[in-house]
């Protein structure tokens, strides 16, 4: 029986729609109040049992490198200083279990390019994919459901929800036969199709688990919507020779790709966390805001 240790993140892309905060600074790093997006995506795989972490990094990503790493003269500091809360905060980001890998994707050829890029180091074995745009709230993470779901059925197995018909533009959209209330088997999948193009309206968001066969097709598929090498297309070819699941993970996601999901995510979380919550709070009310 096959087991989920590593984890791709696709980190190399440019980040647009967040410029000019993104000039300098990958999107990734954006925070949802005090966490850069990228954590909270390298948690979720940690709790789902991952155990290598790989990065797939472009220009200006040093920053993510620089965060998951250890930061001798900040911690010097804040051990002078007496700050042990803080201390432990930057030390423990990363478990000592947990390794951090980082590949170059030398041109940005899309989604389905980058996770070629990990082959070398996932070699035969199925994995995880995540994006960091997509933050996940959800009581037992996200990609923690789809490991057990895995571990169960050994095939690929992709998170999806439901979208808007109008938003299919935006998403991988996939047609199943139903197999619960919450899982299916795929029969087709379709990258950005238009509305009226669209299969049905669920869609994929960014969690994925695959089996290693998918790297042939990656390998072997010309390039797709958008002048890229997409991911979806490459599923598209696997469905033909493997069974893979469509999951609706229980959970809230927030499409942190975008500038209106990524103010819901800060103000969702800003409303939980525990050291502004209540003044925050106030703050809404006082704003006629009634969360
Ligand atoms: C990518 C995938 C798409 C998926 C989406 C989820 O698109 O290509 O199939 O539905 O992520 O967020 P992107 O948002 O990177 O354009």
């Amino acid at each position: 029986m096959h087991k989920v240790t590593k984890a791709v993140f696709p980190v190399g892309g440019m980040g647009t729609r967040f410029l000019p905060a993104t000039k300098a600074m990958p999107k990734e790093m954006l925070p949802i109040v005090d966490k850069p997006l990228i954590q909270y995506a390298v948690e979720e795989a940690i709790a789902a049992g991952i155990t290598d972490l790989v990065f797939i990094t472009g220009r200006s990503k040093t920053a993510i490198l620089d965060h998951f790493d250890k930061a001798y003269e900040l911690e010097a500091e804040l051990a002078v200083r007496n700050k042990t809360a803080l201390l432990n905060l930057v030390r423990n980001i990363i478990p000592s279990h947990v390794n951090c890998i980082y590949i170059r994707q030398s041109e940005a050829l899309g989604l389905g390019h980058a996770v070629l890029c990990a082959k070398p180091v996932i070699n035969d074995e199925p994995f995880a994919v995540i994006l960091a745009d997509d933050l996940i709230e959800a009581k037992q993470p996200a990609m923690h459901q789809m490991t057990e779901l895995f571990n169960y059925y050994q095939c690929s197995v992709l998170g999806v929800m439901d979208v808007a018909r109008e938003e299919t533009g935006s998403y991988g959209i996939v047609a199943t036969q139903a197999m619960t209330a919450v899982l299916g088997k795929i029969d087709k999948i379709v990258e950005k199709p238009q509305p009226a193009d669209a299969p049905s309206t669920l869609g994929v968001v960014g969690r994925y688990i695959l089996t290693p066969r998918i790297f042939n097709h990656l390998e072997n598929i010309p390039f797709g919507t958008g002048g890229e090498l997409q991911l979806t297309d490459a599923i598209a070819q696997l469905l033909t020779e493997q069974q893979v699941l469509a999951y609706r993970f229980s959970g809230i996601r927030y499409d942190c790709g975008s500038k209106l999901g990524y103010l819901k995510a800060t103000i969702e979380h800003a409303l939980q966390h525990p050291e502004v919550r209540t003044e925050f709070q106030a703050y809404l009310n006082s704003r006629c805001i009634k969360p």
